[in-house]
């Protein structure tokens, strides 16, 4: 089956693009590898962020000013401008499109604080705002036509030259590897905190598929390094308490009792303290008690319901005990304004690094960037397949994951690949975390390297091609590793502290660290990392050739 454009991922950016490329008369595939109701967005809580008044110039410039900040030197402020200026233009779209945001009674749509925003600009549905979204979107792509391709789980992509041609995905009904021909991709598939598994909110599964096929395609990924840690998690399961708790009025306070950091402050510095009190012997505690039930039924009744389900605790009048936990992947595929190295193939979402979150992104600006630049990427692959013929598809990739599946189908193994996974998160949470230094970063990374190696030897051992979990799992624990040692490698070569990457080592921001850093796969385990040249440089190089 061939497509004008196929969309990888369901989340806000993967439906928002798939609309947009439609428009009048292309075929459009949207490919995720699970149930379409499945993704990050949808679990996406507290809200979007958006100034409601296109006009007002003062307050929007005040939300690019908060993103810019909050991004530590290293954001790219047309991209941040780009994404606080459109904010109302895709309110509105999501509002014609059927979804209802929460309105006081003169029928305004309510907006509360988070962390980091001199305003109240985060529009919310409860504190179920990305399952609201995800299902009106998935409503209006299905009315415009376009097709869902579920249970597809994406191998790599093929190119021509510098050309994009197609997508190989396994179908998991029947594990069989089938090339579709594209005159554009869409990469939309989400971040790589779930590699932290077990000190994570995303999903198991979240673990960066999209960014190693980049990888494997000879892109660059930048910054890999700033990892974001929610300073909220159940304390037990890692689960999400929203940061509508804090902006709600939920205080944080330690086994004493003592509030000990403003709850409205970034992200990066809440993680840290909470850390801090951690280390020190201190439990940490969400504390909600002062907030009347009414208001927490209404404004976060998903996390009182969580908190009685999954912990016993009755927000009412109980304490919640809570950790930070990886939430959030601000490094991606290095992409401007959607577009990558690779012409058709663009990149939005988590899984692109766009350049408006910086070194730490802001509360509800996840949403809103999936929806910003899934337009952006939407409408410049619909742009780009017009006139254009589908290109011829390089087999050798096709028969390479064939060949792939075959291998791990074939021989007998007596490892668990579940094991690995667990020991991946925790060695990734307690060496890559919230604080680094180059031993335990080493360290971490000979580990990853050892079980890079041990991950080929990984064969199923229920040979049934009928949706095998197993083989799933073993792609995607070799997607994980290799997206580990890039993080590592990062993390290693950033020697400064910035926004989200601590370094005991280097304490310091350093004046010249407000670049990028980018890494390449050269060959299978070979990477190259090296910061970004400056623009000047670029530009040098350029007016010299
Ligand atoms: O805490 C939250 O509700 C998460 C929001 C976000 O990451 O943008």
């Amino acid at each position: 089956m061939s497509y004008d454009v196929i969309v990888i991922g369901s989340g806000i950016a993967g439906l928002m693009a798939a609309i947009e490329a439609k428009g009048e008369g292309n075929s459009v595939a949207l490919m995720c590898k699970g149930n379409i109701f499945k993704s990050n967005s949808a679990l996406a809580s507290g809200g979007i962020n958006a100034v409601l008044d296109e006009n007002d110039k003062a307050l929007i410039m005040e939300h690019i000013s908060d993103t810019y900040k909050s991004a530590k030197d290293v954001g790219n402020k047309k991209a941040i401008a780009y994404l606080c200026e459109q904010a109302p233009h895709v309110i509105k779209k999501l509002q014609s499109y059927g979804v209802l945001f929460d309105r006081d009674e003169a029928g305004n749509i309510l907006q509360r604080s988070f962390g980091g925003g001199s305003d109240k600009r985060t529009c919310f549905v409860g504190d179920s705002t990305g399952a609201a979204i995800i299902q009106v979107l998935i409503k209006h792509a299905k009315e415009v036509g376009i097709d869902f391709l579920v249970n597809h789980f994406v191998m790599d992509i093929t190119t021509i030259e510098e050309y994009i041609s197609g997508v190989v995905a396994l179908k998991k009904v029947d594990s069989s590897v089938s090339v579709y021909p594209a005159k554009s991709v869409v990469f939309a598939g989400g971040g790589y905190a779930g590699i932290y598994r077990g000190f994570s909110t995303n999903a198991q599964d979240c673990t960066g598929d999209m960014l190693s096929i980049a990888l494997r395609a000879g892109l660059s990924l930048k910054d890999m390094e700033f990892v974001q840690f929610h300073p909220t998690g159940f304390a037990k399961t890692g689960y999400l308490v929203s940061e509508a708790a804090r902006g709600e009025g939920g205080y944080l306070i330690n086994s004493k009792g003592e509030r000990f950091v403003n709850e409205l402050g970034t992200r990066d510095v809440l993680a840290r303290a909470i850390f801090e009190q951690m280390r020190a012997g201190q439990k940490v505690f969400i504390d909600m008690r002062h907030i009347p039930k009414e208001t927490l039924l209404s404004r976060v009744p998903s996390l009182y319901k969580s908190a009685y389900n999954q912990a016993g605790i009755d927000l009412c009048c109980e304490l919640l005990e809570i950790k930070p936990v990886a939430h959030y992947s601000m490094g991606g595929i290095e992409s401007t304004m959607c577009e990558t190295a690779i012409k058709g193939l663009f990149a939005c979402g988590e899984c692109a690094a766009l350049g408006v979150h910086g070194a730490n992104r802001l509360g509800g600006n996840s949403l809103l960037e999936g929806g910003v630049f899934g337009v952006l990427a939407g409408k410049k692959a619909r742009e780009y397949v017009y006139n254009r013929e589908f290109l011829p598809i390089d087999y050798r990739v096709v028969i390479k994951n064939m060949g792939l599946v075959e291998r791990i189908f074939e021989g007998d193994c007596s490892k668990n690949f579940n094991a690995m996974r667990i020991s991946v998160g925790k060695i990734m949470f307690d060496k890559v975390g919230i604080y680094r230094n180059e031993t335990r970063l080493q360290e971490a990374f000979d580990y990853m390297k050892y079980l890079r190696l041990e991950s080929n030897t990984l064969h199923c051992v229920d040979k049934s091609k009928n949706n095998n979990v197993e083989l799933i799992s073993i792609l995607e624990l070799r997607n994980a590793l290799e997206l580990s040692e890039a993080i590592i490698l990062s993390a290693m070569y950033r020697k400064e502290s910035r926004g989200a990457h601590f370094r005991e080592d280097y304490v310091f921001t350093c004046k010249e660290g407000n670049r990028h850093v980018l890494i390449r796969e050269l060959q299978k385990g070979f990477f190259k990392v090296q910061y970004e040249e400056s623009p000047f440089l670029r530009w040098l190089k350029k007016i010299l050739t």
